[in-house]
């Protein structure tokens, strides 16, 4: 009788309160960097720096929930900044518990010792009705019984906080892909699946560069059919290829969920790019190289944004011909990885280009061919090795920086050249290809291009501003298990990559 009366209730309450849809907030970060973070400070300074972070990002969720978000999403290290080691972070720690545990700490203070920054975050939540989602660090210590216990006696994790509308924490991950150089920080012994259930839609949470690789990301969409990722990141934009709205956007089509990127805001180095990305366009998104200012997005989305992805990405591309136009091939490498390219030569065309396994095809029509302006077509089949070792497959249209071909995949922010078309497709091995398009001032082109069923990423109108690049950015984890055994030796030299590249995707530290 009891167990009939509960299901009944529950299935009532899921009925009468599910949402359809739901207002998501993320808060682009001007985080306020601590003065010394190699030299030890104490708590109570680690504490007043975190509270000066906590009193802008309080405003944020004030304001959001006063527009009737739901939730949320703040930067990872949106409270203390980067650039510690392991002592020197150790003042900003705290004991995060399991969230089986059932906490509000916002009521129950101190159950779990000291613990202010979570009761703040705890009162933020409760206080506005709604859900916050923050980046802190966790401390969890350890012994002799663990062979694998730092010699400080304490595992440090890089962690996610999820604290729902009652205050309740609810999720904790620890983010498992650290970048290189967050030495302060361990890696969990496995990746873990973090998901949380609301009215609005079933949740995952990864953190920065966890994006580029299959646990959990991948899983956490494909087995465990989340239908948002909220996403804190400390983004360093890379172009051609991996700014942060690009590729987040693009992550989001290319996975078929709705995605909530929240970026730390530095311009100086380079971390700006926030936004709010449903599987078919970005709802609302934010870059700003120019002011010192946060900046809060606010957009609503459906709560079910499961749009199976059924793309056959080789499909078209494997069906037609290679069309040939006797321009010469040539080599340049973007971010480090050696592309195959031809020069975009005529106004309009159809280019086919090849590496190794993957062939890629571009129709294209510009409005007008500028001869101050080199674009190209470029394949690349293969490990990229700077800054983390992953298998890609792109295909790219790229401005090259200057008409002198070997510039073509440096960065590049700004065009002129409009194009009236486009369609790119290749011969991808992995179902896991992100379809990207930046426009010049780094703009993303919401509604203006599409992905069919057989592969084509098209133009549904001519773009609305000058085209940087039109990329399918493809995966291939399938091929990253090879790399495990070699993993180790690579771990243990990361001072040679640390001197010589100047570029890099997430938080970094030296
Ligand atoms: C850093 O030092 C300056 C000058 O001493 C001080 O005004 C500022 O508040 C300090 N910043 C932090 C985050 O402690
Ligand atoms: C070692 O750690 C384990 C778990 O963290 C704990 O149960 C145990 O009491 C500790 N042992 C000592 C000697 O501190
Ligand atoms: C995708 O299309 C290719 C070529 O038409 C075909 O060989 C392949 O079986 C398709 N893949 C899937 C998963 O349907
Ligand atoms: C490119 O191919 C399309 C379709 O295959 C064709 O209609 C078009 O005329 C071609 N364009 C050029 C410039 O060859």
């Amino acid at each position: 009788m009891w167990l009939v009366y509960v299901a009944i209730s529950v299935s009532c309450v899921l009925k009468v309160s599910s949402l359809d849809n739901f207002i998501a907030a993320v808060y682009e970060h001007a985080v306020i960097l601590p003065n010394a973070t190699l030299i030890p400070v104490s708590r109570e300074e680690a504490l007043a720096l975190m509270n000066r972070n906590l009193d802008l990002l309080e405003k944020a969720v004030v304001l959001a929930a006063k527009q009737g978000a739901h939730i949320i999403v703040t930067p990872e290290d949106g409270i203390y900044g980067w650039n510690f080691n392991r002592e020197t972070i150790y003042p900003y720690l705290e004991d995060i518990p399991d969230p089986r545990v059932n906490w509000i700490p916002c009521i129950n203070t101190n159950r779990f010792g000291y613990t202010p920054v979570q009761e703040r975050l705890s009162c933020l939540a409760l206080d506005n009705s709604i859900y916050v989602v923050a980046n802190i660090g966790d401390k969890k210590p350890c012994n002799a019984s663990d062979p694998q216990c730092p010699s400080d006696g304490r595992y440090q994790y890089n962690t996610d906080v999820v604290f729902d509308s009652q205050g309740k924490l609810v999720a904790r991950y620890h983010k498992h892909n650290l970048f290189m150089g967050e030495n302060q920080f361990n890696v969990p012994k496995k990746p873990e699946v973090v998901t949380f259930d609301t009215i609005f839609g079933r949740f995952g949470i990864f953190t920065c560069f966890d994006i580029l690789f299959h646990d959990p990301a991948v899983s956490l969409v494909k087995d465990f059919h989340v239908d948002t990722i909220v996403f804190p990141t400390a983004w360093m934009n890379v172009l051609p290829h991996l700014s942060a709205i690009e590729f987040h956007s693009a992550w989001a089509m290319g996975m078929g969920v709705n995605f909530l990127a929240a970026n730390i805001h530095y311009p100086h180095k380079r971390m700006t790019g926030s936004g709010i990305y449903a599987p078919d366009s970005p709802r609302a998104f934010h870059y700003d190289m120019k002011t010192k200012e946060g900046k809060l997005l606010i957009s609503r989305l459906d709560s079910s944004s499961r749009h199976p992805v059924m793309v056959n990405w080789t499909s078209y591309a494997s069906s037609i011909k290679a069309f040939s136009t006797g321009n010469q091939e040539f080599k340049s490498t973007a971010f480090f990885d050696e592309f195959t390219f031809l020069e975009l030569t005529g106004v309009t065309g159809n280019y086919t280009v090849c590496q190794k396994e993957l062939c890629c095809h571009l129709s294209y029509k510009m409005s007008e061919k500028k001869p101050d302006e080199a674009y190209a077509l470029g394949a690349f089949d293969g490990l990229h090795t700077a800054e983390g070792s992953y298998y890609l497959q792109v295909c790219t249209l790229l401005k090259c920086k200057t008409p002198n071909l070997g510039t073509c995949g440096d960065a590049v922010e700004t065009a002129s050249t409009r194009f009236e078309m486009f369609s790119l497709s290749g011969t991808f091995g992995t179902q896991y290809v992100f379809p990207e398009v930046l426009l010049s001032d780094s703009q993303l082109a919401p509604g203006e291009f599409q992905v069919s069923s057989d592969g084509r990423l098209f133009s549904v109108k001519p773009p609305s501003g000058p085209v940087l690049t039109v990329t399918l950015f493809g995966r291939v984890y399938e091929k990253d298990s090879m790399l495990k055994a070699s993993a180790d030796l690579r771990a243990q030299a990361p001072g040679v990559m640390l001197g010589v590249i100047a570029l890099t995707v997430c938080s970094f530290s030296w």
